[in-house]
């Protein structure tokens, strides 16, 4: 391979990243001490969020429904030509990634996960095939996760994603179609040499589809959309920029980037583009090779409805701008010989948690910084309540996110009080509550890294812990105050903590 002096800068820039904040894997044997903390799902999420734990010295078991097979969760359950759509310095699940490349695929994801669970020694920690069906606390107050057999945890992290089963809706007339259907992510088999494909949906997968058309050499590719969304470019500097807007919702503002992607980034292709829908109301696509294959004439774009499948194709309801879902439209007859279903993923349940976390107004995603059930400061839902959002999943947030749990665990005089969690989701709310979506159903990375800035200045006793929080530094320090500081409560017979 030719030597890149892009690609030295940014391994450097891994390495160094690596370097500083990645906590040591424990010592074979080492003994790990309390809180003892249960992760139920591994997928990057949890095997990051296990690897925090066990490297800042604290048990975990690591809880997963699948097999074996399934270490890296959604990931490992898609196509190999599926890949990260923004860049890779904003997909660092933990410090001591190392991407090979700025948009890697599926495969090196995978290698990624199942590289960090090995590092930190998760093997004989995790329980594969066991689906979590309930979490419950024992008469100490201690989490029992399935059965007591599993042992007792202090605290619980839900990692359970939000792509769970593929999203097959069953389309009337479709068991008259003489090609072949497919979902999305079922395409690695799939030969679309010389064939007309239409794809169902509007999303990320509806795009990714595209692109795997494109490769495959089909004759036709032709995208039916029932919704406008957002698509921003992949330009990692312009996507950074787009979630810097640290209010999380439409502003004043919010026009200037929206009229710039028009002119500079959609040009011919505007009417594409959402008329009536804010830039910071939903998901955006990132993607810029798909303009390139409309342009060109090798895909086309179509706004509508789909009415009904027929032997050779479908009957869609083509819709002008602005005319919503169902509206009145053009019936058109799109002929194809692949159906693709881009139409998303099943949200996996957090029912196993207790009843009480889902009580009105207080229910997912109204979560105090949108993943501490205020009835439960001791189970973190990581990553898995989330809707829509300008913003990376698999990025620092899972560290700091643990590390929160861990903090507040470790020193009870950190712990927010149920009322003051309500207090900060109502405060939340209110700021934007002229927001054109609920509060927490859409945010940007710059506003989560101000509720986690914001939480830690609010309570004094949390400052000593800043470091550790932000950038996983200097727990032992913290921990030592945290022990003086138990001498001191239990000689006024206050809660222990768990430094034990
Ligand atoms: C094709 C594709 C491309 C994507 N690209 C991007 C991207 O570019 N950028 C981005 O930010 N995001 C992207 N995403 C979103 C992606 O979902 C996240 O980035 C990330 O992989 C989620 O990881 P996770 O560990 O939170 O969840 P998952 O990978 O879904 O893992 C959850 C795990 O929990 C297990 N589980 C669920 N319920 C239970 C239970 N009750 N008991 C035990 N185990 C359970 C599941 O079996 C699974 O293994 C993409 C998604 C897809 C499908
Ligand atoms: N490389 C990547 O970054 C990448 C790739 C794939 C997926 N992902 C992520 O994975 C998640 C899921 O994305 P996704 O694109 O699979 O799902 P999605 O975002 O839920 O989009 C599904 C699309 O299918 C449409 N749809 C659903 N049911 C339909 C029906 N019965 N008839 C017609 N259209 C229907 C939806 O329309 P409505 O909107 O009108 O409901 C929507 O356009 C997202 O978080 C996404 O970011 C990322």
């Amino acid at each position: 391979m030719a030597f890149s002096p892009v690609f030295w800068l940014y391994s450097m820039l891994q390495w160094l990243l690596s370097k500083i904040f990645s906590p040591d894997p424990p010592a074979p044997g080492a003994r790990l001490r309390r809180p003892r903390i249960a992760i139920i799902g591994a997928g990057l999420t949890g095997v990051s969020a296990a690897s925090h734990c066990v490297g800042h010295g604290f048990d975990v078991v690591l809880f997963e429904a699948e097999g074996r097979d399934h270490l890296g969760g959604i990931w490992t359950d898609v196509n190999g030509t599926s890949g990260l759509q923004i860049h890779s310095i904003m997909y660092r699940f933990h410090p001591s990634i190392t991407w090979e490349g700025g948009y890697p695929k599926q495969n090196q994801i995978v290698g990624q996960i199942e590289k960090l669970w090995k590092r930190y020694q998760l093997e004989d920690k995790t329980k594969f095939n066991t689906k979590v069906e309930k979490v419950y606390k024992d008469h100490q107050g201690r989490w029992i996760v399935n059965n007591p057999s599993e042992g007792r945890f202090d605290g619980i992290i839900a990692a359970v994603g939000t792509c769970g089963p593929p999203k097959m809706p069953h389309i009337p007339g479709q068991e008259n179609f003489t090609g072949e259907i497919h979902h999305s992510s079922k395409l690695d088999k799939v030969d679309a040499k010389g064939k007309k494909v239409l794809i169902i949906g509007g999303g990320a997968s509806a795009v990714e589809a595209l692109e795997w058309a494109v490769d495959t050499d089909a004759a036709e590719i032709k995208v039916l959309s029932r919704s406008d969304k957002w698509i921003i470019p992949r330009n990692a500097f312009i996507d950074v920029l787009l979630a810097f807007n640290i209010f999380g919702q439409e502003t004043l503002l919010s026009w200037i980037p929206e009229t710039l992607l028009r002119l500079c980034f959609y040009r011919d292709l505007k009417d594409i583009a959402p008329a009536d829908q804010g830039l910071f109301t939903e998901t955006p696509m990132v993607n810029s090779e798909i303009f390139k294959q409309i342009r060109s004439g090798r895909a086309h774009w179509l706004r509508g409805d789909i009415e009904e499948v027929h032997e050779n194709g479908i009957m869609f309801n083509k819709r002008a701008k602005k005319v919503p879902k169902g509206g009145p439209g053009h019936q058109v007859m799109v002929e194809g010989d692949i159906i693709i279903m881009a139409t998303g993923y099943k949200r996996p349940s957090l029912s196993f948690l207790p009843d009480e976390v889902f009580e009105e107004p207080y229910g997912p995603p109204r979560w105090y910084l949108q993943v501490f059930p205020p009835s439960y400061p001791s189970i973190c839902a990581n990553n898995c309540t989330y809707v829509n959002a300008i913003g990376t999943v698999g990025n620092y947030h899972i560290g700091i996110y643990t590390r929160l749990l861990l903090m507040f665990l470790v020193d009870p005089l950190t712990t927010p009080k149920t009322w003051w969690m309500k207090r900060w989701i109502d405060m939340t709310s209110t700021l934007k509550s002229l927001a054109p979506t609920r509060a927490f159903d859409f945010f940007t990375y710059s506003e989560l890294i101000y509720w986690f800035v914001f939480v830690t200045l609010i309570n004094p006793f949390r400052w000593k812990w800043a470091l550790f929080v932000f950038f996983g530094i200097g727990s032992q320090l913290p921990a030592k105050v945290v022990e003086q500081e138990d001498k001191l409560r239990n000689g006024l017979g206050y809660e222990k903590s768990y430094l034990d």
